[in-house]
């Protein structure tokens, strides 16, 4: 059953102001954007509507004790000129995990699928047809009750907007382990994708920079000795041919990029070990000549290779250019975004026939 979205667009689009070929990733939005409100029971007012500004009580909740979560998902378009969204259902899905770990209402899985379709049908002349593009939508819920005190909101608001974007990093990045700041604890929030862990870690990731690398890279908050995360993707290892991830041991967040290489590794009869995976084991792997690659995996990233890891004041330098895997997987994965290499795992949900009849 349809779920009364209503539709209501907008006059003049701003697609002229944008150059394609040059889009900094996080600035430019398209003219549409998706938004419901929970109202203690249940969703209503969903529409689809020209972007705009909104207006929030000072005290809405959110702001002040942070309960509020987002997704990060990509749609592409195929040489037909097709919108493709990847894995909408997988990411409706870890929405609806952020949203109970932060006590918010789920998002119905079919709902969401069928707003960011017409989302982007309606939109789809801002998604980007250059290689390694594409139009990175963002789903974010927050709490909106007017309250100060601390309990859960009764009201939300749920908003999805897009964004064309170009690659997230346009070329290595080097990482400093992390040896006194934590991004996540056993059951802490550290698998929900809680707007509260990107805040926490910027400033580690703020130090990080001062010393002169990218990014932060997270350890277990027991120990210091395992590897979590990046600040905004997965990580992944080649170890002497076998390729090592950590593990989803809810500290970290499930991937759903994670997830598609991994699959592909394996389809291809790669080794893919998930497994707790000490900083010590790797800078013995680097001291033995067998640490071959490192790549950072993400929506906003897709694939992104490291070239240093700072670790106890000495740096481990790897050279992408020798890297066989990540190229790979990377021409692989938006190979299927595209539409080009045959979907074999049902990832891609084409827009264009289900919703086509109704909104044009
Ligand atoms: C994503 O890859 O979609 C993310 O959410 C990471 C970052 C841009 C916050």
């Amino acid at each position: 059953m349809e779920a009364g979205i209503k539709i209501r667009r907008a006059t003049e689009s701003r697609i002229a102001e944008v150059d394609f070929n040059n889009i900094p990733f996080g600035r430019v939005f398209s003219d549409h954007i998706f938004m419901a409100d929970y109202d203690g029971q249940q969703w209503i007012n969903m529409e689809i509507c020209p972007l705009h500004k909104i207006a929030l009580h000072p005290a809405t909740m959110a702001w002040h004790y942070g309960q509020a979560i987002f997704e990060g998902m990509k749609a592409s378009i195929d040489d037909e000129g097709n919108p493709l969204l990847f894995r909408p259902e997988d990411h409706a899905k870890r929405f609806n995990v952020s949203a109970r770990r932060m006590c918010m209402p789920e998002f119905p899985v079919d709902v969401f699928v069928e707003a960011l379709s017409k989302l982007i049908l309606i939109d789809k002349a801002w998604i980007p047809p250059q290689e390694e593009s594409a139009l990175y939508i963002r789903p974010v819920m927050m709490a909106t009750d007017e309250f100060v005190g601390v309990r859960s909101s009764d009201h939300f608001k749920m908003m999805v907007m897009c964004l064309p974007s170009g690659p997230y990093y346009s070329k290595p990045v080097s990482l400093l382990v992390e040896e006194k700041y934590v991004r996540a604890c056993d059951g802490g929030v550290g698998e929900a994708k809680a707007a509260g862990n990107y805040g926490a870690s910027l400033y580690p990731a703020k130090l990080a920079k001062q010393k002169g690398y990218d990014q932060v890279m997270w350890m277990d908050g027991r120990e210091f000795k395992y590897v979590q995360e990046v600040g905004t993707m997965n990580i992944f290892f080649v170890i002497d041919g076998v390729v090592v991830t950590p593990n989803l041991s809810g500290t970290i967040l499930k991937g759903i990029t994670r997830d598609s290489l991994i699959t592909l590794l394996r389809e291809k009869g790669h080794t893919v070990e998930e497994r707790p995976l000490s900083i010590e084991e790797i800078h013995l792997a680097y001291l033995d000549g067998k640490l071959q690659e490192v790549f950072g995996a993400g929506t906003a990233a897709v694939i992104a290779n490291v070239d240093r890891i700072g670790y106890k004041g000495e740096d481990m330098i790897l050279n992408p250019e020798n890297f066989k895997l990540s190229p790979m997987l990377k021409s692989e994965i938006n190979g299927i975004r595209k539409g080009r290499i045959e979907d074999k795992h049902h990832w891609i949900h084409p827009v264009y026939s289900e919703v086509l009849a109704d909104i044009v």
